[in-house]
C-alpha cells in the first residue's frame, strides 16, 4: 500500500518534518523579526499542542505510509523538555530508521546527552556568523555563538553527526563564507550555505537579498577547489559538494534560484497538528482536530493519503512566475512550520 502511494506528481512520502513548538529563544530577523513576534505576539496555548501519544498516533500513521525520516523542528525544539521523550517514541517504540533534529543551538550543550541517550541520528545546527557581534545581530537578541559552538562540539564529541546551516544574506553575512568554510572543514561538520528565501509574510524579502548558489559555490572554489558529488539521499535538498583536498563537504540550498520542488518528498506537521504539504503553502489539514474528535487509525491513515494524492504543490518552481505576475501569496510562517 505504502509503496504506491503517490502526489498529483508522482513523488512518494518519505520524509515528515514536525514542528514540535512555534516559539524561539531566538529572533533571527530572516524568520521571526522581533517587531513582528514580541511581546504582544500570540502563540500557541500548551492544550493546542500535539501531546506525545497523539503524535505517536500520527507518526505511526505517516510510518504505514512509507516515512522514513523525521526531523524535529521548531521553533526552537530543544525548547520542549519532552523532547528526548518524542525522539525516545519516535526510535524505540516507531521503529522509525531515521530521527534528526534541526535547532538553534542555544541549548544543545545541556542537552546533547540525553537526546543521544534517546536515540537521536543526527542533528542540524544554525550557525549564520562566527563574529560575536554579527551573530547577534542575525540572532536578533545578540547571543553569542560562542555558545552555539560549544554545543555543537558537545554533540559531536557524543558520535553525533552534526551539519552547520547559514543563511546567507547579501551585504549581511556575505562576507564571510570563507572564515565558516575554513572553521568547520578543519571540524569536519559538513557546512550548508542556503540561500535567503522568502518564506512567512514578515522577513521582508526582496530577491536582491538573494546570494545565488552559483556565486557562492564560485567563491569557494576559488578558495578551495571543490566538485560536485551525488546527493546522499533521494530528493536531498542539499547539493552536494567535496573540497578535492578532502577535506570533507559543503551542501548548497538553492530554493530560489535553483528549485527542487520536483523531488520534494516532504509533509510538515505544525505544533498545533496541522499537515501542510508545501513549506510555503497557505494553508493546513487539521489533523489534530481529527484526533480529538475520535478518528480511528484507519480512518487517519486514509485521511492523510487523500491529503497527499491530491498534493500539487511546487512553490518554489512558480516563484519567479507568482513575483512577474505580482501575485503575493499568504504563506504559513516558517517559526510555526519548522521550515
Ligand atoms: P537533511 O536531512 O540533513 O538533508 O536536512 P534538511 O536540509 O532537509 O533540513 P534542515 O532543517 O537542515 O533545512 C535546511 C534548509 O532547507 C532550511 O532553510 C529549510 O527551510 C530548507 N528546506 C528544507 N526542506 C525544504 C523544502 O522542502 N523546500 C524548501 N524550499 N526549503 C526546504
Ligand atoms: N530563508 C532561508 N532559510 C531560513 N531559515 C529560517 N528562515 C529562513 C529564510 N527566510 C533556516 C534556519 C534554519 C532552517 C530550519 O531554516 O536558519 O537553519
Ligand atoms: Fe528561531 Fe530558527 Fe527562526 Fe532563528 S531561524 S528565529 S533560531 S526558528
Ligand atoms: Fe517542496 Fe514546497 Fe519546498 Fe517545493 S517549495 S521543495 S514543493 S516544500
Amino acid at each position: 500500500m505504502s509503496a504506491d502511494l503517490r502526489d498529483q506528481f508522482s513523488r512518494p512520502l518519505r520524509d515528515l518534518r514536525i514542528s514540535v513548538t512555534d516559539r524561539c529563544n531566538f529572533r533571527c530577523p530572516y524568520c521571526m523579526p522581533k517587531e513582528v513576534f514580541g511581546a504582544d505576539h500570540s502563540f500557541l496555548k500548551q492544550n493546542q499542542l500535539v501531546s506525545l501519544p497523539e503524535l505517536a498516533r500520527i507518526v505511526s500513521a505517516f510510518r504505514q505510509l512509507g516515512v522514513e525520516k523525521v526531523r524535529l523542528t521548531g521553533g526552537e525544539p530543544l525548547l520542549r523538555a519532552d523532547l528526548p521523550d518524542f525522539v525516545r517514541v519516535l526510535k524505540q517504540d516507531l521503529g522509525m530508521p531515521e530521527v534528526a533534529l534541526t535547532t538553534n543551538g542555544w541549548l544543545l550543550e545541556k542537552q546533547a546527552t540525553a537526546l543521544k541517550a534517546a536515540g537521536l541520528d543526527r542533528l542540524n545546527v544554525s550557525v549564520d556568523s562566527l563574529d560575536e557581534t554579527k551573530a547577534g545581530l542575525m540572532n536578533g537578541l545578540g547571543f553569542s555563538v560562542s555558545r552555539v559552538l560549544r554545543g555543537i562540539d558537545a554533540a559531536a564529541a557524543l558520535g553525533l553527526p552534526v551539519k552547520i546551516n547559514c543563511v546567507v544574506q547579501h551585504g549581511v553575512n556575505d562576507d564571510e563564507l570563507l572564515t565558516l568554510c575554513d572553521y568547520f572543514r578543519e571540524r569536519g561538520h559538513a557546512l550548508r550555505f542556503i540561500e535567503f528565501m522568502d518564506v512567512g509574510n514578515t522577513n521582508h524579502w526582496t530577491s536582491d537579498q538573494v546570494v545565488p548558489a552559483l556565486a557562492i559555490i564560485a567563491q569557494i572554489h576559488q578558495r578551495w577547489p571543490i566538485e560536485a558529488i551525488s546527493p546522499a539521499y533521494r530528493g536531498e535538498v542539499a547539493a552536494r559538494y567535496r573540497y578535492r583536498d578532502g577535506k570533507g563537504e559543503i551542501g548548497i540550498i538553492s530554493s530560489v534560484t535553483e528549485p527542487f520542488c520536483k523531488d520534494c518528498h516532504r509533509a510538515r506537521l505544525s505544533a498545533d497538528g496541522q499537515l501542510y504539504t508545501c513549506l510555503f503553502a497557505a494553508k493546513g489539514h487539521d489533523i489534530l482536530a481529527r484526533l480529538r474528535t475520535g478518528i480511528s487509525d484507519p480512518e487517519l491513515s486514509d485521511y492523510i493519503a487523500g491529503i497527499w494524492r491530491g498534493r500539487h504543490d511546487r512553490y518554489s518552481d512558480e516563484r519567479a512566475e507568482l513575483i512577474a505576475k505580482k501575485e503575493p501569496r499568504t504563506k504559513v510562517e516558517m517559526s510555526y512550520i519548522g521550515g
